[in-house]
C-alpha cells in the first residue's frame, strides 16, 4: 500500500519585542524608506533574553501537535532546522524533544541555511514515505539576532527572530508532500558566512576582534542567485510532480527580500494574490520564514484543503529548494490529545531523568570504587 506524508498541523512563534526601520535609523546610517524600498521589511521581532531558539521552536512545535492532534508521545522523529542553533552540540531538537515530552522520538538539526526548512521537509516526508516512521515534527528555528552585527547596515536591517513548525503524518490517502528538490553549491559558500567559533576558526581573542563571529555577506551577489534559482527550483518541483504552473494555487518563498520575490513571480509570471509575503512585518527569519508566512495565509483564509502549494528556498552554503505539497490539514481524530498540557508532565519527567542520573553516577562511582 502507497505511503504519503500530508501536513496535518502548523504553528508559529514569534517574540514580542518588534524593532522597527524607525529604531534601526538610529542605529546605523540608515532610513526607513532605504529599507522598504530596497528589502520590503518595515518591521522585524527580536528575542529578549529569557528566549532561544529552542524556547521558540517549543512553543512552536506544540501549537502545530495541538492543530494536528497528536500527543508527543507519538512524535517518531524531530527536525530542528536552523542556522543559529542553542549549541554547536547538543542539537536543538533534542532540547525540544525534552521540553515537549517526546519520549519516543529520535532528533536531531538540519544546518542548510534559510534553505533549511524545505530540506528537512524533504527527508521527513522521504523517511515517512519509505515506513520508517509514522509522524515527524519539522521546525525551523531562527534567533539571528544574536550572530548580526547590529553596525552593519547591510545585514542588521534584515533579520528577525522567529519559529514555525509542521506535522507530518503517515496516511494512505493521496496528496502531501508530492516532490521535492534540493540543491547545493559550495563554490559559493564564502558569499553567506558566519566564520568562527567551528572547527576551523575555534573562538579566540582574533576571532572577537574581526568580528568573526557575525554575519558577513555580499548582498548582491546572495541576490542575484536568489533570482535565478528561485525560478528555476519552483519550476523543476511542479514538472517532478507531473503538473504545471496552472495547477499551482499558492507560493509559499522564503522571505529574504520582496523584490527577490517580485521577480521571481514577474519570471513565473504570476499574480501578486498567488504569492504569500509578510517579510514586511517579520524581515528575514531564515529557516522559519517559510512555515510562518504558511501559518499567516491559513489565518487570513487562504489555503485550504486541496490547495497546490511550492514551498521555495534558498540561503547560504549556497542552497537552494522547494517542495510541492498537496494542503490536507488535521487527519480524522478519535480522541481530542492536549500536547501542552502535557508539557508539566515532560518538565517533572526531565527533571526525574536527571536526578536519576545523578543517583546512579552516586551508585555507580562507589561501586566502581
Ligand atoms: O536568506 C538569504 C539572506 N540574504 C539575502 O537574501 C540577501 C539578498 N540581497 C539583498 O537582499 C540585497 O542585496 C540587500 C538588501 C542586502 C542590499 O540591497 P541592494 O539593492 O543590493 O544594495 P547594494 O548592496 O547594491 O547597495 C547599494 C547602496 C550602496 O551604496 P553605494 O556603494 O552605491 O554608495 C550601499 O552601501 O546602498 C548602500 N546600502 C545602504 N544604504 C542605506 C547598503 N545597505 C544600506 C542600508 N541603508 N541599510
Amino acid at each position: 500500500m502507497a505511503r504519503y506524508a500530508h501536513i496535518t498541523g502548523w504553528g508559529m512563534a514569534i517574540p514580542e519585542r518588534i524593532l522597527t526601520n524607525f529604531d534601526l535609523e538610529k542605529m546605523v546610517e540608515t532610513s526607513n524608506e532605504w529599507i522598504v524600498s530596497r528589502t520590503g521589511i518595515s518591521e522585524r521581532r527580536i528575542a529578549d533574553d529569557s528566549e532561544s531558539s529552542a524556547s521558540l521552536a517549543v512553543q512552536a512545535a506544540l501549537k502545530a501537535l495541538e492543530v494536528a492532534n497528536v500527543h508527543p508521545l507519538d512524535v517518531d522523529l524531530i527536525i530542528v532546522a536552523t542556522s543559529s542553533p542553542e549549541h554547536i552540540f547538543p542539537a536543538t531538537a533534542c532540547i525540544v524533544q525534552d521540553q515537549i515530552g517526546a519520549k519516543r522520538a529520535g532528533a536531531f538539526d538540519l544546518l542548510a541555511a534559510c534553505s533549511g526548512f524545505i530540506f528537512a521537509l524533504d527527508q521527513a516526508s522521504s523517511a515517512i514515505r519509505s515506513g520508517s516512521v509514522n509522524t515527524v515534527l519539522v521546525i525551523g528555528a531562527e534567533t539571528l539576532s544574536r550572530f548580526v552585527d547590529w553596525a552593519d547596515r547591510n545585514t542588521c536591517i534584515l533579520f528577525g527572530d522567529g519559529a514555525g513548525a509542521f506535522v507530518l503524518q503517515a496516511s494512505e490517502e493521496p496528496g502531501g508532500v508530492l516532490s521535492a528538490v534540493m540543491r547545493s553549491d559550495g563554490s559559493g559558500a564564502e558569499l553567506l558566512t558566519l566564520a568562527a567559533g567551528g572547527s576551523k576558526l575555534p573562538a579566540s581573542l582574533t576571532t572577537v576582534q574581526n568580528g568573526q563571529h557575525y554575519i558577513r555577506m555580499n548582498g548582491r551577489e546572495v541576490f542575484r542567485f536568489a533570482t535565478r534559482v528561485m525560478t528555476q527550483s519552483t519550476l523543476e518541483v511542479i514538472q517532478k510532480a507531473n503538473l504545471s504552473l496552472q495547477d499551482i494555487q499558492y507560493i509559499i518563498p522564503h522571505q529574504a527580500n520582496q523584490r527577490i520575490i517580485e521577480t521571481a513571480a514577474k519570471n513565473l509570471n504570476l499574480p501578486p494574490e498567488k504569492i504569500i509575503s509578510n517579510i514586511q512585518r517579520y524581515g528575514n527569519t531564515s529557516t522559519a520564514s517559510i512555515p510562518i508566512a504558511t501559518c499567516e495565509a491559513i489565518q487570513e483564509g487562504k489555503l485550504k484543503a486541496g490547495d497546490r502549494v511550492v514551498f521555495v528556498a534558498f540561503g547560504g552554503g549556497l542552497t537552494w529548494g522547494a517542495a510541492l505539497v498537496q494542503w490536507s490539514g488535521p487527519l480524522p481524530a478519535k480522541k481530542r490529545v492536549y500536547p501542552r498540557r502535557y508539557r508539566w508532565f515532560a518538565r517533572l519527567r526531565s527533571r526525574l531523568l536527571r536526578l536519576w542520573r545523578r543517583l546512579e553516577g552516586l551508585l555507580w562511582g562507589k561501586q566502581a570504587g
